[in-house]
C-alpha cells in the first residue's frame, strides 16, 4: 500500500510525460508507491494503460493520457486542460525522449536534428510552459527536466542527441531564477546510462549502467527533496569532470566508442 505524502496534506498530483516505458514508467510506480497520484504522458497508450492497471493493483493512482509531445498545439491543450480538470499539478516531469542516431556527422541529417530536438527539447518546453502560469497563478510548483550527463561532457557520435540535452539544462537553469521567485521549484536531472529501451539499442560500452529501478528511486528522492540538480551515477558524473578538463582531442579519444545517453 502506498504511504500518504504526509499525514495531514493530499496526494500531490504529478504530470509525467514518457512514461510508457524505461525511467519514466519505473519513476511512476516509484512516484504512486510513495503515495503520489500520476498522470502518465506517453503515445503508446495501452502501454500506459497497463501500467494504470499494475499500479491500481498495488493501491496507487495513476491515470493514462495520450501525449504526442512534438504535437506541441495539442500537447500544451491536453495539459492546460488536465491541469483544469486535476484542480492543477504540483509537478511537471518532462521527461520524454529519444536517442536519435548515434552515428557520425558526414551522416546527420537536418530531419534527425528536428525528431530529436522537436522530441526533447521543444516537446519538453511544450510540456512545460503550458502550466507555469497556472503554477505561478497558485504561487507554487515543481517542474522537473530529464536532461542527461551527454549535457555535461562534449561527445562524438552524439552531437544532436547531446545538443538537444544541453539546450534543455540551458533553459531550465535560466528560468530557474524566475520560476523560484514565483514558488515553483526547479530540478534537473542528468542521468547517466540507466536501463530502458533507449539504451537497449546501443551496441557502445555503457559503463556504471544503472538498473532502471534504482535511478528510478534516485530521481524520486531528488524530487521529493525539491533538489536544484541531480546527477547520477557519481563515478560517471566525477569521470565526465575530470575528462571536461583535458584538451578537446584528449577527451574525443577518452570517450570515443563510449558515448552517454
Ligand atoms: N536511459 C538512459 O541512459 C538515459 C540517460 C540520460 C537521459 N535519459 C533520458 O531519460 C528520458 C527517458 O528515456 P528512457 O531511457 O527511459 O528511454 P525509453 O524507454 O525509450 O523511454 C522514452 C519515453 O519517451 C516517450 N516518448 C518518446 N517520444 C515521445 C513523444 N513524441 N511524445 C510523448 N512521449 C514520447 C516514449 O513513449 P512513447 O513511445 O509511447 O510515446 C517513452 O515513454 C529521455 O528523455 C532520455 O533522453 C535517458
Amino acid at each position: 500500500m502506498p504511504s500518504p505524502t504526509t499525514a495531514t496534506s493530499p496526494a500531490t498530483k504529478v504530470l509525467l510525460t514518457g512514461a510508457s516505458s524505461g525511467i519514466g514508467a519505473a519513476l511512476a510506480t516509484e512516484l504512486c508507491r510513495r503515495g503520489h497520484h500520476v498522470w502518465l504522458g506517453a503515445r503508446r497508450v495501452d502501454k500506459l494503460q497497463g501500467l494504470v492497471e499494475v499500479i491500481g493493483a498495488a493501491g496507487g493512482t495513476a491515470h493514462a493520457v495520450t501525449i504526442d509531445v512534438t504535437d506541441h498545439v495539442a500537447c500544451a491543450a491536453t495539459i492546460v486542460a488536465l491541469d483544469q480538470a486535476c484542480g492543477g499539478f504540483d509537478v511537471v516531469i518532462a521527461n520524454a525522449g529519444v536517442g536519435g542516431r548515434h552515428t557520425s556527422v558526414w551522416r546527420t541529417t537536418p530531419q534527425d536534428a528536428k525528431e530529436v530536438i522537436d522530441t526533447n527539447l521543444t516537446g519538453a518546453l511544450a510540456t512545460i510552459l503550458p502550466l507555469l502560469p497556472l503554477m505561478r497563478a497558485r504561487g507554487r510548483g515543481h517542474v522537473v527536466g530529464m536532461s542527461s550527463l551527454a549535457a555535461d561532457l562534449t561527445q562524438p557520435m552524439a552531437a544532436v542527441y547531446g545538443a538537444s540535452k544541453s539546450a534543455l539544462t540551458y533553459f531550465l537553469d535560466s528560468v530557474a531564477p524566475e520560476l523560484e521567485q514565483k514558488g515553483i521549484a526547479v530540478t534537473i536531472v542528468h542521468p547517466g546510462f540507466v536501463k530502458s529501451e533507449m539504451t537497449s539499442k546501443n551496441t557502445f560500452p555503457m559503463p556504471f549502467l544503472v538498473d532502471t529501478d534504482v535511478a528510478a528511486r534516485v530521481i524520486a528522492d531528488a524530487i521529493v527533496g525539491r533538489r536544484a540538480w541531480l546527477r547520477f551515477p557519481l563515478p560517471l558524473s566525477m569521470t565526465m569532470g575530470v575528462a571536461n578538463l583535458l584538451p578537446r582531442s584528449w577527451r574525443a579519444r577518452l570517450v570515443a566508442g563510449g558515448a552517454a545517453k
